[in-house]
């Protein structure tokens, strides 16, 4: 039997310590925050990426009444961004998520559905995908989809 650990490293910030890059990712994922459509959870989350073309696109979640067919904020946002941008490849992403007009005070991360989607995007740019979970508190910084989705299942 051989032992294997898989550790991740996420780097916490607070929020001036960022780079300018991420800061306006992130400001670009609060902004999206507010157009979700969440009249079920209350819960209101942006996601923005930033395309190898220098393009920002964003997202917000947007819930139905009959809920598995509502999307998160997440893949909104690199589903359109692949819609929309077919050449270019995601480089990072920002998330924020508020409830009752506050944002969250810890780092909000992706659901797993969203990492294994990430996850393809990440393969489709060859490098790791920079991942920036806002927090009100402290804004935890991880490189690449991988080490949120430790033995992943991936095809390709
Ligand atoms: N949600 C996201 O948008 N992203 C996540 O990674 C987790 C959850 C949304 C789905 C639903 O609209 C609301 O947050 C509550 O779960």
């Amino acid at each position: 039997m051989e032992e294997k650990i898989i550790s991740t490293k996420i780097c916490v910030y607070s929020y001036n310590e960022l780079s300018e890059a991420d800061k306006i990712l992130v400001e670009n994922a609060k902004k999206a925050s507010e157009n979700a459509y969440a009249p079920y959870s209350k819960f209101h989350v942006g996601a923005a990426v930033r395309l190898s073309n220098g393009a920002i696109v964003a997202g917000a979640n947007q819930e139905n009444a009959a809920f598995p067919s509502g999307t998160c904020a997440e893949r909104t946002a690199v589903y359109y961004a692949h819609a929309t941008h077919p050449d270019a490849t995601i480089e990072a992403i920002a998330i924020a998520a508020s409830k009752d007009g506050e944002f969250q005070r810890k780092a909000v991360a992706p659901c797993g559905a969203c990492r294994q989607a990430l996850l393809e995007y990440e393969h489709l740019a060859g490098k790791p995908m920079r991942v920036v979970l806002y927090g009100a508190d402290e804004v935890c910084v991880v490189e690449g989809i991988a080490s949120l989705l430790p033995l992943c299942f991936a095809e390709f």
